[in-house]
């Protein structure tokens, strides 16, 4: 990170980084921290930031970082780290990191429309770009000072893009609409009190951030929970089973596949009563009935949507998610064991299997949501491929 008033925008770049999967190492120009402070980024990325070569007495820190890194990304990068760049000069810790380092390097420059067209800035881009140096944007807008031009810094979301692609992420959902649901519902009893069930969400964000990153257009409807929604995905909250049903209904006919990872409930208060149930009158009675089966509507209604459904199950979990797949018309089911500590409903991690209407089975085993989120995605993607 370089000193330009758009390095507050490095602190959303680090975050989708981390949220991502990446760990974020941070290293800022003496300039960079007159606009925003090294604890942020130490703070937000669990690494110490560092700025200065000396700072770590008895390691070379410069060499250590560049040998470690996978990739550099310079967001915001000024007019004069450009030029440091393309003449080898290493003065401080980002320059003399950088220099050594082999790794991919990812430029975002951010400057005023002078020192962006200015023939020496010109000349440096060139010099870096014919190394191999990437760049991303500046794109036009307004700059600061009141200014207008080009040499804005690109979005957060796009610098993270192109950091996927230079990385080889895969694009392979670019172009998709996916919908993906997540969280518990909350079935009100009364204005206070409701019937729900532990899963967190985390199961629905690993897969809309993994979906993001490959480049799907992501509709992220999610349940009431702890967790919040990955950055930059369109989010609709709901509370209720009936909410989360006419969300996902509003935009069914314009997605191509739909991930349903939250837990639904299956029964609700047949009645909710419009006061606080109170203690005095004794002990009440919970009739309930059933919640619409949102899964079952969209395998009756679908045109061309893949259906991806979740089973959680606490014993016969293959078996359950089998019969899920058939009984819904899905393409495929994640069938995850639930109730066991470590697994499952609040964790990171789950033991599921991937069950296919093409036979295509993933047997029982542990996972990171994470590593589930890709699986289920390579999934879909070679789903999108054959139809
Ligand atoms: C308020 C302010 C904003 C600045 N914004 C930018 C900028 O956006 N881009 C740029 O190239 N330089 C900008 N500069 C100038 C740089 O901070 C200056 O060239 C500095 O030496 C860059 O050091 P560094 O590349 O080591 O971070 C700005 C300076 C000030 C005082």
């Amino acid at each position: 990170m370089t000193g330009g008033i758009a390095a507050y925008k490095s602190v959303h770049l680090a975050r989708l980084l981390g949220e991502a999967g990446a760990e974020v190492q941070t290293v800022l120009t003496a300039a960079a921290t007159r606009f925003v402070g090294a604890d942020t980024f130490s703070g937000l990325t669990g690494f110490p930031a560092h700025v200065s070569l000396w700072e770590q007495p008895g390691e070379v820190l410069h060499v250590r970082m560049a040998h470690e890194a996978d990739m550099a990304i310079v967001a915001p990068a000024t007019a004069n780290i450009i030029a440091k760049l393309a003449h080898g000069i290493a003065d401080d810790l980002l320059t003399a990191t950088l220099l050594e380092a082999r790794c991919p390097i990812l430029i975002a420059p951010a400057m005023h429309t002078g020192m962006w067209e200015h023939p020496a800035t010109r000349g440096n881009v060139s010099i870096l770009a014919s190394r191999d140096v990437r760049f991303v944007g500046p794109e036009s807008g307004s700059l600061a000072h009141g200014d207008e031009g080009v040499g804005r810094l690109a979005e957060p979301e796009a610098i993270f893009a192109a950091a996927t692609e230079l990385a080889g992420g895969r694009r392979d959902l670019e172009g998709r609409r996916i919908l993906i649901t997540a969280g518990p519902t909350h079935e009100p009893i009364d204005p206070v009190r409701f019937l729900g069930n532990r899963s967190s969400g985390k199961m629905g964000v690993a897969l809309a951030t993994e979906a993001a990153a490959r480049g799907a257009d992501v509709i992220f409807v999610l349940g009431p929970g702890t967790v919040s929604p990955p950055p930059g995905v369109q989010t609709v909250n709901v509370t209720t089973a009936q909410e989360m049903r006419d969300a996902v209904l509003e935009t069914f006919p314009e997605a191509d596949a739909v991930i349903m990872a939250a837990a639904v409930a299956d029964f609700r208060p047949k009645k909710v009563t419009p006061g606080k149930i109170k203690k005095e009158d004794g002990m009440p009675e919970l009739i309930l009935e059933p919640t619409p089966d949102i899964l079952s509507e969209l395998g009756r209604t679908r045109t061309r949507q893949l259906l991806v459904g979740f089973a959680a199950e606490t014993t016969g979990v293959e078996e359950a998610g089998r019969e899920k797949l058939r009984r819904k018309g899905l393409d495929l089911v994640v069938a995850n064991l639930v109730g066991q500590g470590g697994t499952g409903f609040g964790s990171d991690t789950n033991e599921a299997a991937i069950l296919s209407a093409d036979g295509e089975d993933e047997p029982l085993r542990p996972w990171t949501k994470r590593d589930l989120a890709q699986a289920v995605l390579d999934r879909v993607a070679a789903l999108f491929e054959i139809r």
